[in-house]
């Protein structure tokens, strides 16, 4: 199946992509022989590893293990979904996709968000303006001059202030013709009383614009100049602004990510900027807000680990477990850079210089280690207080996916509370917890991520014509087993989603049902609900019960009672959890036929190919 493009296009869009041009728009390639080599941008390196070959129209590094096809590298250079590089590689070679044309509401909300952009946009400038040409900008000049920022500073970030006064911006914007009602959505400008106009939020600030991930304007932050209060006046949540899911510095900063595997995290926007300056431009701000599950799901796009760099006070420190539990649950591997008392990253670099900072990152420490320690630090020495300290660790480190480093982290928590291992492991146990139809509240266990396509072959074996990322059918049926299995719940929550969610239906249908579903009752019934036609809102489950056998009944009852709530917080997290949680299950259900298959086979040929497969699939598993 592939999904809701047709065959034909993927080989069209791929047919008439050119791999060679697609990557030299990314890196600079050098011919060598009939290849074509780059430095990776998956990885850091300084020869190159990376390797395009024209004829087959695929690439691979054999530094890092990245290949695949024109897809895959866009997918997992600007880290999209596949209908999403489809769509992204169909524009740019000019094949028309057939889809369904969008709603009447769709294109409405489309419209809707350009124009706030434009409005963005415009403001941006006229503030840009004010700082870089205008007179009333001098005093924004001197304050950034004694920060450090020049004019070339100030223009990278697309600085800008606004100038005393009440309308200033209003007036220009109004002059543009854009409507009132628009530029207050974005809160840039507040209604006026009796008949007075509407009036500018930002007055005598220095503004600093916040960047979606194509580098849109969505939102501004305001500083004063001096130490009066409030410090930041942000701009307010808006359809096109979510704190949730914006990180300060993302876009920016995501190649460097992915090129290094790390992403740092710091508090403060201009600590962002002072790391963006000093040579460290995978740095992210969150803005004004505790790091969110969104965060971590997009900060995994593009790193492995993360280092977090808050500021070395009391609400740094909080922010920094918070923090951690988060990315800890997104199965991110998570360090704590601590700074002396009263610094945040800005103050460190401009008093100890970029050395001694990287330094500091050197001697990041294991976030769950550095825990521990605070833990205990926190306690009397008591046994009460080592108890305490012990069951905040055993919650953490039941949170990493990884056993070995839950059973090293045990091994170690147990020898510094004191607390028998065997006792402390029951604490920490993730996976199975009491049988219950309703699954946990936190979508734990985190799993690790998919492996890589391709798997080391080059050349690989040519790609396939239909989206390799939709596997064959389920094979066999799933053991039983008493408790249900992280593959079970992650489907029964997604399904609970599907009922909730017509957009969801169509992500999941996009991708194909059998991503996501492996248990064939529950593929059904997925089936079904992403075939409802075109609906708003929530399904009814006794609407299509009706037409399903006994046993597929009885699961969407069941799976009906599930929190919406607690699925609707999520969704793109249950997702991609369900969606690893399967293709783990199928992995594993295929390494039991091999091995099964290994013990009767005569034959020499398919043995050395089990073999093969045997260890491709321990590898990924
Ligand atoms: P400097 O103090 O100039 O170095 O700025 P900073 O960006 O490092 O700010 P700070 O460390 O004080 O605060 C961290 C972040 O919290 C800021 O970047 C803002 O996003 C947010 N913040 C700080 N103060 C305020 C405030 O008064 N109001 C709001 N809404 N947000 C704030
Ligand atoms: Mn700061």
């Amino acid at each position: 199946m592939s999904g809701i493009f047709g065959e034909e296009k993927i080989q069209e869009i791929r047919d008439r992509t050119n791999l060679a041009e697609l990557v030299g728009s990314y890196v600079a390639l050098k011919k060598a022989g009939r290849n074509l080599v780059a430095l990776c941008p998956f990885h850091q390196e300084k020869t190159p590893s990376f390797n395009v070959n024209p004829e087959r129209q695929i690439y691979k590094c054999f530094g890092c293990d990245a290949g695949g096809d024109a897809f895959d590298f866009i997918m997992r250079i600007e880290g999209l979904t596949f209908p999403e590089a489809v769509r992204r590689l169909a524009e740019r070679c000019g094949v028309v996709l057939d889809e369904k044309p969008p709603t009447p509401e769709e294109e409405q909300r489309r419209r809707e968000r350009e124009h706030l952009l434009r409005i963005n946009e415009v403001a941006c400038a006229f503030y840009q303006r004010q700082l870089l040409e205008e007179p009333v900008g001098e005093p924004a000049r001197r304050y950034l001059k004694a920060r450090g920022y020049d004019r070339a500073a100030a223009e990278a970030f697309r600085l800008g202030y606004a100038p005393d006064g009440w309308e200033g911006l209003a007036r220009h914007l109004a002059d543009k013709g854009f409507e009132p009602a628009k530029i207050r959505e974005l809160g840039l400008t507040r209604e006026g009383k009796e008949g007075r106009g509407d009036y500018d939020l930002f007055r005598r600030r220095l503004l600093v614009p916040i960047l979606d991930l194509h580098g849109q304007v969505v939102a501004f932050g305001g500083r004063v100049l001096d130490d009066s209060l409030p410090k930041y006046i942000n701009s307010p949540e808006s359809p096109i602004y979510h704190k949730s899911r914006i990180l300060f510095g993302l876009f920016q900063g995501r190649q460097a990510m992915r090129q290094t595997g790390d992403a740092l995290v710091v508090e403060g926007y201009f600590d962002q900027m002072a790391l963006w300056r000093a040579g460290h431009p995978q740095a992210v701000a969150t803005c004004g807000t505790a790091l969110t599950d969104e965060h971590a799901e997009l900060l995994k796009r593009y790193a492995r680990r993360v280092l977090l760099l808050f500021d070395a006070d009391k609400a740094g420190q909080a922010a920094t477990w918070r923090g951690m539990d988060v990315l800890l649950r997104a199965g991110l591997e998570t360090r704590v850079v601590t700074l002396a008392a009263g610094e945040d990253p800005d103050s460190f670099l401009a008093k100890q210089g970029p050395e001694a900072f990287a330094e500091r990152l050197h001697q990041a420490r294991p976030a769950l280690e550095a825990f521990l320690d605070h833990a205990l630090a926190q306690e009397d020495g008591s046994v009460e207080g080592r108890v305490r300290a012990a069951r905040q660790v055993a919650e953490r480190i039941a949170l990493l996916p990884d056993p070995l480093q839950r059973d090293l982290y045990l091994k170690e928590a147990a020898r510094r509370t004191g607390v028998d291992e065997e006792l402390l492991r029951r604490q920490a146990r993730p996976a199975v917890r009491p049988p219950s139809p309703v699954p946990p509240p936190a979508f734990a266990p985190p799993l690790p991520p998919e492996p890589p396509p391709g798997d080391g072959d080059w050349p690989p074996p040519p790609p396939p014509s239909a989206p390799s990322r939709s596997g064959p059918p389920p094979r066999g049926a799933a053991p039983v087993r008493r408790h249900p299995s992280a593959a079970e719940r992650a489907q029964r929550l997604l399904l609970r989603l599907l009922l909730l969610s017509p957009t969801e239906c169509r992500q999941v249908a996009d991708d194909g049902v059998e991503a996501y579903f492996i248990e064939p009752a529950l593929a059904a019934v997925a089936e079904r609900l992403c075939a409802l036609p075109q609906r708003e809102g929530e399904v009814d489950p006794a609407v299509i019960a009706a037409e399903l056998p006994a046993d597929q009944q009885a699961l969407l009852q069941e799976v009906a009672t599930l929190d919406a709530a607690l699925v609707a917080e999520a969704p793109a997290l249950i997702r991609r959890d369900c969606r690893q949680a399967v293709a783990r299950e199928r992995s594993r259900q295929r390494r039991r036929e091999v091995q099964a298959r290994l013990q009767v086979t005569t034959d020499a040929q398919e043995l050395t190919e089990l073999q093969r497969e045997l260890i491709r699939l321990k590898k990924e598993l």
